[in-house]
């Protein structure tokens, strides 16, 4: 498969972002809320870089659609298990498409009443947003090609490689 980015340049971008957070919210205390299971390798190397006082929690969703594709249906099936209330929240996903899933889980995590809400997305493919959203952190932005790897499936396979690749014959695996 075509590497589009090697670990060295995620490592690199993950560093980044870990002391932006830290530099956002220095003396405060943040939760890192991981959307399973794409965002687990993201998650578990960014807490790394965040010199604060972290906790974690994790999210799941499921959303219809094409193996490739999101329909735009969003159905939660793993909720938080910790109060939100008051507390620095950083919603931490792979990659950031349509938008559609992180609006979703924005809205959502909003009703908790956080005392912030950020966004850190390891990938953003900025031409295919549906809704208006962005991310707060952003590692890279990338062209529309469908990737795997560093956590991200194509129906559930390649999360284990260590760079993100681009899944070859994207026409036939529809
Ligand atoms: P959105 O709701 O369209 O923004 O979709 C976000 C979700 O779609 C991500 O959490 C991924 O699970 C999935 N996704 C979008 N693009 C890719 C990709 O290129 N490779 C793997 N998964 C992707
Ligand atoms: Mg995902």
């Amino acid at each position: 498969m075509q590497i589009l980015l090697p670990r060295e340049e995620i490592a690199e971008a993950v560093a980044r972002i870990g002391k932006e957070i830290t530099a956002d919210f220095a003396g405060q205390s943040v939760v890192l809320i991981g959307v399973l299971k794409g965002a687990c390798m993201f998650l578990s190397d960014l807490a790394r870089q965040i010199e604060l006082d972290a906790t974690f929690d994790f999210i799941a969703v499921r959303s219809y659609g094409t193996k490739k594709e999101s329909a735009g249906e969003v159905q939660l099936i793993k909720d938080v298990t910790s109060s939100l209330r008051d507390q620095n929240v950083i919603l931490v996903e792979d990659i950031l498409d349509t938008g559609l899933t992180l609006t979703f889980l924005k809205n959502m995590l909003m009703a908790h009443h956080p005392r912030a809400l950020k966004i850190a997305a390891l990938l953003d493919k900025p031409s295919r947003r549906a809704s208006t959203i962005d991310a707060d952190y952003v590692g890279f932005q990338i062209p529309d090609r469908f990737v795997v790897g560093y956590g991200l499936d194509f129906a559930e396979r390649y999360r284990n490689l260590a760079d993100i690749c681009v899944l070859e014959n994207e026409a036939v695996v529809e």
